[in-house]
């Protein structure tokens, strides 16, 4: 409804002042504390521009707005705020096209993309630990928001399956005999402790493990084999912990830095022909334009090492390469954490220097911040160590197992059930609802509150609907009318009717957060609804079945707006 109002509002400002302006320039937003339905500020910064009055402009707008068919005469108050109230008719009308929409309100993109994601991409022979929960879990909201939205999503796993430590793992390997039985190694992150510690006191294991490395590179068979036995027995591990979470990347969505490896010598040719790299101390370098390092010195990208191995950028390079011109990808999205910033902004830069990255595509860093402990540092367990994401998980379903656990009515299967979807629901909500760019503290009792912005909260919001659709017996045509009485009856409508505006921001700026704050807002709306609102027992059968209607619409929202988020939404907890 805003997203029309605002069109309205710019095309006044057209005619009233000859200055085209886009709708989200119109600045109309929802203002129910104003006591009106929606409020626009746009007089005001036109004020600024072209130094008129701003109430004049306000009156002038006011003049000029074609929107009888969806507002009441509007008014202007204070410094020029032009005020929205929508009247019964398009109410009404509103109500009924959301009510018929299996989408909500939310049109699917006029210009679909095609987009790589990379998110999750954990490390081969170390277990995920929480850092890799936040890639995890935003990457799988961005993209189902993003298909929801009408594109094509590629997800690839970048998992870290590659590289000069295998050297010292598949020694390790090799050495404990563990290379033929068939049992998968059970823990591994003690393994690549051991292989580290004896890296480091034995100069002879160092040795062959230096000499693993370039066995590994040349293609050696028994090295191969050994090393696919490390790649597998971690694979399986990252699939437990996706099935845990409910993600929905598959073991063909892996395209690990070893998959890249038959594409590393032509990008060095082709970057040499483009001359885009020098030899600087016998690495060859890339210095893209724009970027120094502390002394103020051009800083070096390095893609090809002085023995001659690839390193980290040369992959990404590489990459980025494939899913370009081999899957045809117009978006590179990476899910990825903050400290990586510089390391992805040298990619593109050379990528765009190199012509693969055009003007038609958009390549970006959807970079976030640490988990924290409760004590506002890096999380860890008591013994020091990084915290495993399965012990956290494991954990996460245990709390809420006790808030199943007086449900009566329930089978013990069905509580398992509510608990899973409640305790996993409660870590991701957790980590989705904060702005990703910043830090956040991991804290049990705040994120399994029953009235906070909670996952809980809202499952909770969504079962008294279920309970209450239950208890009304027949089901609702989807032709119900809805004509909201009550004033929180309308807030509710208006809530359910920013939807769209609320996703549309949300796979914007692929921030979670703001979906998760309309959420919230719309499961408040609906607690004060229902507090201030008989539904059964409504006085007439008329205010009864829009009251019903509107309820089951909030469930519809809080439905999708929570799967789209990947947290599932039981009809009783
Ligand atoms: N494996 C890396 C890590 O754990 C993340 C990889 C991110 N993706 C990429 N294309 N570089 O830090």
């Amino acid at each position: 409804m805003s997203v029309e109002l605002a069109r309205r509002v710019a095309a006044a400002v057209h005619a009233a002042l000859d200055l085209p302006i886009s709708p989200e320039q119109a600045q109309v937003r929802p203002s129910r504390a104003a006591g009106v339905d929606y409020q626009s500020n746009v007089a005001m910064s036109l004020a600024r521009a072209t130094g008129r009055d701003a109430r004049d402009i306000a009156a002038d707008l006011v003049a000029r707005l074609d929107a009888a068919d969806l507002v009441e005469p509007p008014t202007v108050t204070g410094p020029g705020f032009v005020n929205l109230v929508l009247t019964p008719g398009c109410l009404a009308t509103s109500a009924a096209a959301l009510l018929a929409d299996p989408r909500l309100g939310v049109p699917p993109v006029e210009h679909p993309r095609r987009i790589a994601i990379d998110y999750s991409s954990p490390n081969v022979a170390k277990e995920m630990h929480v850092g890799h929960l936040r890639s995890t879990v935003l990457g799988d909201a961005i993209s189902r928001m993003l298909r929801f939205a009408g594109h094509e999503v590629v997800p690839h796993n970048h998992i870290g399956d590659w590289g000069t430590p295998f050297g010292m793992l598949i020694e390790h390997l090799a050495d404990e005999g563990l290379g033929d039985t068939p049992a998968p190694l059970q823990d591994l992150n003690a393994f690549y402790q051991e292989a580290r510690k004896r890296f480091d006191a034995e100069p002879d294991f160092a040795a062959r493990a230096r000499r693993r490395v370039v066995l590994l590179q040349g293609g050696h068979q028994e090295t191969l084999t050994l090393w696919r036995r490390l790649v597998d027995d971690s694979a399986r591990h990252f699939e437990q912990v996706y099935a845990l979470l409910g993600i929905a990347l598959t073991p063909a969505d892996v395209h690990g830095e070893s998959f890249y490896n038959p594409f590393l010598a032509d990008l060095v040719k082709q970057l040499s022909t483009k001359r885009l790299v020098t030899v600087s101390g016998g690495a060859i370098c890339a210095f893209p334009e724009g970027f120094t390092n502390r002394d103020g010195d051009p800083q070096a990208m390095v893609v090809r090492k002085r023995g001659g191995g690839y390193g980290y950028a040369a992959t990404d390079l590489a990459t980025a390469r494939y899913w370009i011109e081999e899957r045809g990808a117009d978006d590179l999205l990476y899910v990825v954490g903050a400290p990586q910033s510089q390391h992805f902004a040298m990619v593109f830069a050379v990528l765009r220097a190199a012509g693969w990255l055009t003007a038609g595509h958009h390549a970006e860093h959807i970079a976030f911040g640490s988990v924290l402990g409760e004590d506002g540092r890096t999380i860890r367990t008591r013994a020091g160590t990084s915290v495993k994401l399965v012990d956290l998980l494991v954990e996460a379903i245990d709390h809420a197992g006790r808030i199943a656990e007086h449900r009566e009515g329930l089978t013990d299967a069905q509580r398992a059930e509510v608990a899973r979807a409640v305790g996993i629901g409660a870590v991701k909500y957790a980590d989705l609802s904060h702005d990703r760019r910043k830090d956040y503290a991991f804290a049990w009792d705040r994120m399994l509150a029953m009235d906070g912005n909670t996952a809980v909260y809202l499952q909770y919001a969504n079962c008294r609907v279920h309970s209450l659709l239950r208890r009304a017996g027949s089901p609702l045509a989807a032709s119900t009318p809805i004509h909201p009485t009550h004033p929180r009856e309308r807030a509710l409508l208006l809530t359910l009717l920013q939807f769209p505006a609320a996703f549309t921001a949300a796979v914007r700026d692929h921030a979670p957060h703001r979906l998760c704050t309309h959420l919230h807002a719309t499961a408040a709306a609906f607690s004060a609804f229902y507090a201030a609102c008989p539904v059964l027992s409504a006085d007439t059968r008329s205010t009864r079945s829009s009251r019903l209607a509107l309820s089951a619409l909030t469930s519809r929202v809080l439905t999708l707006g929570l799967s789209l988020l990947g947290i599932e939404a039981p009809e009783r907890i």
